[in-house]
């Protein structure tokens, strides 16, 4: 066990934590975050996708330990069930939601792209979400809301 502090969606938590889990299981099972999923478990599908420093990364590929000092945030930091982001009431709109398995880690995505790229192209959000797999929507409802949610945001 080794103490673990580090800022999850703006909050500073401090934990005794076993030295060799991963990122998405401290979410998980220690701060009960489960908006973060797991897909394959090995760096392949983007389910467990959340922002480390502002950058996406698989949260099932980074030791919880590698987050020591940093900033975390995961889908339940975006927005909440009675005050959606603009870009999940933009998944929403457009239909990019079906099983909703992929979506947090699609929405973080799109949130990591508009932050460094308001206004992108079809082709930068398809680049930008290449690590998200989603088995559901054959992809173009997703990338219509990320455009949909880039004009939300430019209003
Ligand atoms: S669960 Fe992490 S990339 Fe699939
Ligand atoms: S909506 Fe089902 S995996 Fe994307």
């Amino acid at each position: 066990m080794k103490k673990l502090s580090l800022t999850v969606n703006g909050k500073l938590i401090e934990r005794e934590v076993p030295t060799n889990i991963r990122l998405l299981d401290f979410l998980r099972d220690y701060l009960h975050l489960t908006g973060t999923k797991e897909g394959c478990g090995e760096g392949e599908c983007g389910a467990c996708t959340v922002l480390l420093d502002g950058k996406p990364v698989n949260s099932c590929l980074v030791m919880a330990h590698s987050a020591h000092g940093r900033e975390v945030i995961t889908i339940e930091g975006i927005g909440t069930p009675d005050k959606l982001h603009p870009i999940q009431e933009a998944f929403l709109e457009a239909g990019a939601v079906q099983c909703g398995y992929c979506t947090p880690g699609m929405v973080l995505a799109a949130y990591a792209l508009l932050k460094e790229n308001p206004n992108p192209t079809r082709e930068e959000i398809k680049v930008a979400i290449s690590g998200n797999l989603c088995r559901c929507t054959g992809y173009n409802k997703i990338v219509d809301a990320v455009e949909l949610a880039a004009r939300k945001e430019g209003k």
